[in-house]
């Protein structure tokens, strides 16, 4: 019989260093970026990108910390005992390790600080560009559909600080943050599809970090086609098993989907992603194909990049952007790119900029995207009872300037220049000094017949 597993509950953690893009930045960038227009410079990056603001982590934090923040948040607004998980995976592809899962030094943290054990837990790491936390979420349901699960909640936790070089295209797309997803069966919030995700996956050079670069490499535009054409292959072999599974297709499928959240590197790349997923159904649908060429909107003869943009400048188009998408992306113009969490930073977006009204029964699509270059289209439906594991979440609240009554805090340039510096292994002191959290509190440097623990990462809660 079918179980009903997927996503109980949902924990962020953003760290509260940000930079302003439309400030000191844009104007110490705009000879390099943008022939030394300010105002232009300003323009690309909120609307022609589509951020605002990006998170900055502080010294004393790095993935595992921000994973463990995120845990703890989702553990503590559910009201589970943490001795209930036997299965914590960690998605990531900014790892302080090239050895132990960062999963292990997460379970050390949550151990220590809600004073249990947890010999018995599971605690991978996977990694695939920003779609291993999608491939965790994955094997964490899997899991339980197999009954392999001893405890009834499983944790997976998308967890990154996206970096690349200074005064380059990738700039103000980097970001940093967690998203600690709590697995069971019966999910309050969203109930995963079975049978209903696939899986594309490339062998490409759009974007890779090799071992001992701190600054991923990156094919920009080129990296663009490939998210897309993975998405329309992931979102083509979805839509082939909804037909086999609940015989719906075309026009029934699009209007079955109530929201799409996609990966999101910048909003704009949402909106490319959503053209081209509503321009292949629409294509197959007479209604919608007659309303678009009433918009003069070429159906056929244009290239590809053509039909896209003037799709994209339609009514129909506007309006189910504005209904289906546009509610997931509020929260990725105030953060960036958070690489493996950015897509359920989607889904929370969703979920807060829909509080008040009832999604309940409601179908979302996942659509994850990892550059190397993978895909995966999944979809899930939301729980009768949804509201109660929504309580807690204030990301948005959250991510309002101190003086504004959030947490956040303005980096300097130079802050944010020095913090960008630093490499995993030589962290310096915190620009904002750690209080209710968990920090890296030194490396270990031993090197002895006793005792040997050079680099060893010793993390800690720092209370307050
Ligand atoms: P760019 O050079 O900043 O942008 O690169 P552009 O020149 O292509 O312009 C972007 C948009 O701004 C265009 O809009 C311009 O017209 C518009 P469009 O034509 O597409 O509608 N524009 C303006 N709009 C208003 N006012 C203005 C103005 N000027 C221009 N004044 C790029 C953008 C994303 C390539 C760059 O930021 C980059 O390389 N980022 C990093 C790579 C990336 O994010 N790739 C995304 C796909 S791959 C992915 O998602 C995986 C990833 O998350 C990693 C992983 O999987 O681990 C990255």
């Amino acid at each position: 019989m079918d179980r009903a597993i997927g996503i109980d509950s949902i924990g962020v953690y953003v760290p509260r260093l940000y930079v302003d893009l439309t400030g000191p930045w844009a104007t110490a960038r705009a000879a390099a970026l943008s022939g030394g227009d300010v105002e232009k410079l300003v323009g690309k990056v909120t609307d022609g990108v589509g951020v605002r603001r990006m998170a900055v982590a502080d010294a004393h934090q790095d993935c595992a910390t921000l994973a463990a923040m995120a845990a703890k948040r989702v553990i503590d607004a559910s009201g589970i005992d943490p001795r209930d998980i036997d299965y914590l995976a960690v998605g990531t592809e900014t790892t302080v390790d090239q050895s132990k899962s960062i999963a292990a030094y997460v379970l050390g943290m949550l151990e220590r600080h809600y004073g249990v054990s947890l010999p018995e837990v599971g605690a991978p790491q996977f990694q695939f560009a920003c779609i291993g936390a999608t491939y965790a979420l994955e094997a964490a349901v899997s899991r339980m559909r197999a009954g392999d699960n001893t405890k009834p909640y499983s944790l997976v936790i998308a967890s990154d600080i996206s970096k690349y070089p200074l005064a380059t295209a990738g700039e103000y797309t980097q970001g940093a943050g967690a998203v600690a997803l709590l697995v069971s069966e019966r999910p309050r919030l969203l109930a995963l599809e079975r049978g209903l995700c696939s899986t594309v996956t490339r062998d490409e050079r759009d974007f890779f970090r090799p071992n001992g670069q701190t600054s991923a490499v990156v094919d920009g535009k080129y990296s663009i086609d490939v998210y897309l054409d993975c998405m329309e292959a992931a979102f083509a072999a979805y839509a082939k098993r909804v037909e086999a599974k609940l015989g719906l297709g075309g026009a029934d499928l699009y209007d079955a989907i109530d929201y799409f959240c996609f990966h999101v590197p910048f909003p704009r790349m949402a909106e490319y992603a959503s053209a081209r997923v509503f321009g292949q159904l629409w294509l197959g649908d007479p209604q919608a194909r007659a309303r678009l060429a009433a918009e003069e909107v070429p159906l056929s003869g244009a290239p590809r990049k053509d039909f896209e943009r003037a799709l994209t400048r339609s009514r129909l188009f506007r309006e189910a952007f504005a209904a289906k998408v546009a509610p997931s992306l509020t929260i990725a113009r105030e953060v960036g790119n958070v690489y493996s969490g950015s897509l359920y930073l989607a889904l929370a977006s969703l979920l807060e900029e829909t509080r008040g009204q009832s999604l309940a029964g409601r179908r979302i699509l996942l659509g994850s995207y990892g550059s190397g270059a993978s895909a995966k289209v999944l979809s899930g439906i939301v729980g009768e009872k949804y509201t109660a594991a929504l309580e807690h979440l204030r990301v948005h609240d959250e991510l309002r300037p101190e003086a504004e009554g959030g947490v956040r805090v303005p980096l300097s340039l130079s802050d944010y220049e020095r913090l960008h510096a630093l490499s995993d292994r030589e962290r310096g002191a915190p620009l904002l000094p750690p209080r209710g959290e968990f920090a890296l509190e030194r490396l270990g440097t031993s090197s002895s017949a006793e005792r040997t623990d050079v680099g060893y990462r010793y993390y800690g809660w720092i209370g307050g």
